[in-house]
């Protein structure tokens, strides 16, 4: 025997060394099960032999029973995995699913072609690099052809396949094949693909999937599976600039200080100068710090611990860049933005922005236009609901670093939070910075709030009473105003029904219009308090998230919620205005309390229900509140 021949363990080694070398692709399949996908799936899995015999024989099975293939085969089981799907006959979720060949690796993102599954086919094709569009050849290019391809192109996939199926029900036509490609390239030419390659296939008879088949002599290309072994997919990350999101500060020490995370893209090395944002401060790279010991260099993905030449102040949320390409820096963008919740959009109501590394505060100020994902029209509109895309100007509350989404996906992506039920609501790409974020700059007083309220004597504050219409709001603010004012505050009521005569005039009762009411009568209030006045708020606000928001424009202790917790049926029995009755036939639309949702507060600070108490004496525990909280102390 000889001593170099290799054991069985040396050969699974190098079995997996050879396959650790091989290149990844990502890929997305778009189309229904009608056009075939699932069956193309199954059969580039099948084909590459990466089924065991037991799921080839549960298959056969599977085929008996539910399939649609007769006795042949049906592909389209293997990859079906929910049973609920199989029922339906529709896939309905995102599923990733690994092979791999002897030339590379695949994860291949299987999401549903529907309309209402865009978030699905937007979330697989976030991080897929490539595209397999496929097109039925009796139908041709087809309305979701067209959503598919502006879907992957607006998530930055510059590759597709155009996977020209049930060729075998066109005889292999040639020419149908040709007709197909040709509108395909014509109607792409705007959206940016680097490369569109179309290949003729039936999935179900195994043609052009795996190798060139003879059915197809005219093919000039490759088959499916060569073609994606082989082509080059973007400008790897490692082309980029540098880019290192901080996760956190590693300071064990006072003699070590590093900064972790993932670097997103980008090479870096010891001795290399970067720039640290938002500071802007620079430095040079001493050493790269990880759990195996120091490295050379670090790559995407690539878990590590930075040490810096000097001492600079960095901290979580911060991002590392290559000193001689940082990325840009802002408060304000433009972006598209891809709706994902059945609650529609809010312009002017304040979600949480989540990028790499850093989460902010952050409103939709105005949405430019709806894109129309079928035709990609461009339409106007207030809102964007469920699957819709919109491009949109965004306000965020501190500045974050970015790259535009087209030149990084990684620091040029973020989704938006909804701050009361923490789900994700969309998924946003960033364009490019406004410019006049960048001219608008905050000019400095000498007279400020400190030195306003001192001359007024008083401790400025926001009284803020939210409730239903009829509760006793105005009631209760008003003799509260009236009490302060004998007490020599100065004050000031901003009352609902009052400010929608003037500076509210525009606006009416659907949630987005409720939404923009607060939030203008929230920035008055905080102009109030900066000019060192006692403002009493009285607005219905039923949306917690706009309360939030008000609380939030002030200083901690300048707000105070005050509940007007009166019960519906008797705000109903007082109906002093007409308007419930009004509701209640249907003369009113979105009335609160009957086909609007009121939020109740979690955390007022007052908490007084007008049919139990006086409103006088609701005043005066409103009163008593303040002196007790040292308001009225001068
Ligand atoms: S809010 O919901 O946007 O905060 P706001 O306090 O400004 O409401 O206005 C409420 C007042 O508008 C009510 O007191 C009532 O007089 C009047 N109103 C008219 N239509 C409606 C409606 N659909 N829902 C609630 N209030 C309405």
């Amino acid at each position: 025997m000889s001593v170099t021949a290799l054991s069985p363990s040396d050969n699974v080694v190098e079995y997996l060394a050879a396959h650790e070398r091989k290149s990844m692709l990502r890929f997305i399949t778009c189309g229904s099960v009608d056009d075939g996908k699932s069956t193309l799936i199954g059969r580039l899995l099948y084909d590459s032999k990466l089924l065991y015999d037991d799921q080839i024989s549960a298959l056969e099975s599977d085929t008996r029973k539910h399939g649609t293939q007769g006795e042949k085969i049906d592909f389209a089981l293997l990859v079906d995995g929910l049973a609920a799907e199989r029922e339906q006959g529709i896939t309905i979720d995102v599923a990733y699913r690994f092979f791999s060949t002897e030339k590379r690796k695949f994860i291949v993102a299987d999401t549903p072609g529907h309309e209402q599954y865009t978030r699905n086919m937007a979330t697989g094709a976030s991080t897929a690099d490539l595209a397999v569009i496929l097109i039925d050849a009796r139908k041709g290019v087809l309305t979701q052809t067209r959503r598919h391809s502006f879907i992957v192109s607006l998530l930055g996939i510059r590759h597709v396949v155009l996977a020209v199926n049930k060729m075998d029900l066109v005889d292999y036509s040639e020419s149908t094949f040709d007709r197909i490609e040709a509108d395909y390239r014509a109607f792409a030419r705007d959206l940016g693909f680097q490369s569109i390659t179309a290949i003729p296939m039936s999935a179900l008879e195994g043609v052009n999937i795996t190798r060139k088949s003879r059915e197809t002599p005219w093919h000039q290309g490759s088959a499916l599976l060569p073609y994606l072994e082989t082509i080059k997919v973007r400008t790897s990350l490692a082309e980029k600039p540098f880019r290192l999101p901080v996760q956190w500060v590693n300071r064990p020490n006072l003699d070590f200080r590093g900064f972790s995370g993932t670097v997103a893209s980008g090479i870096v090395k010891p001795g290399d100068e970067i720039v640290v944002l938002p500071s802007a401060k620079r430095s040079k790279v001493k050493s790269i710090v990880t759990m195996d010991g120091d490295l050379d260099e670090a790559r995407p993905d690539m878990a590590v611990t930075l040490t810096l030449e000097d001492e600079i102040d960095i901290s979580r949320g911060d991002i590392i860049c290559a000193g001689k390409a940082p990325a840009e820096q802002t408060d304000q963008f433009a972006a598209h933005l891809l709706w994902m919740a059945e609650d529609k959009l809010l312009p002017g109501r304040q979600y949480l922005l989540k990028t790499a590394n850093r989460v902010i505060p952050a409103t939709v100020t105005e949405l430019k236009h709806k894109i129309n994902v079928n035709t990609l029209e461009h339409m106007s509109g207030k809102t964007l609901e469920l699957n819709e895309v919109g491009f949109c100007n965004f306000n965020l509350a501190q500045p974050v670093a970015f790259d535009a989404y087209k030149d990084n996906r990684r620091t040029g992506a973020f989704i938006l939070i909804d701050r009361r039920t923490n789900a994700t609501v969309g998924a946003g790409m960033i364009d490019f910075s406004l410019r006049r974020a960048q001219n608008v700059h905050w000019q400095d007083l000498d007279v400020n709030k400190n030195a306003r309220a001192s001359a007024k004597h008083q401790r400025p504050c926001v009284l803020w009473f939210t409730g239903l219409s009829g509760s006793g709001k105005s009631t209760v603010a008003n003799l509260v105003e009236k009490r302060l004012h004998d007490l020599g505050r100065h004050t000031y009521t901003l009352d609902g029904d009052n400010v929608r005569h003037g500076l509210n005039k525009d606006l009416g009762f659907t949630d987005a219009d409720r939404v923009e009411n607060i939030r203008r009568v929230g920035e008055t209030a905080k102009l109030m308090v900066d000019a060192g006045i006692i403002v009493l708020v009285s607005f219905i606000s039923p949306f917690q998230s706009e309360r939030r928001m008000a609380r939030e424009l002030v200083e901690d202790g300048e707000f105070i919620e005050v509940f007007i917790s009166t019960p519906l049926e008797v705000c109903e029995q007082r109906d002093v205005k007409g308007l419930y009755a009004k509701a209640r036939r249907g003369e009113i639309k979105n009335f609160t309390g009957i086909d609007s949702a009121y939020e109740t507060p979690a955390n007022a600070e007052i908490d007084l229900d007008t049919s139990e108490i006086p409103a006088t004496d609701a005043a005066d525990r409103i009163v008593e509140y303040l002196k007790e909280n040292g308001y009225l102390e001068a």
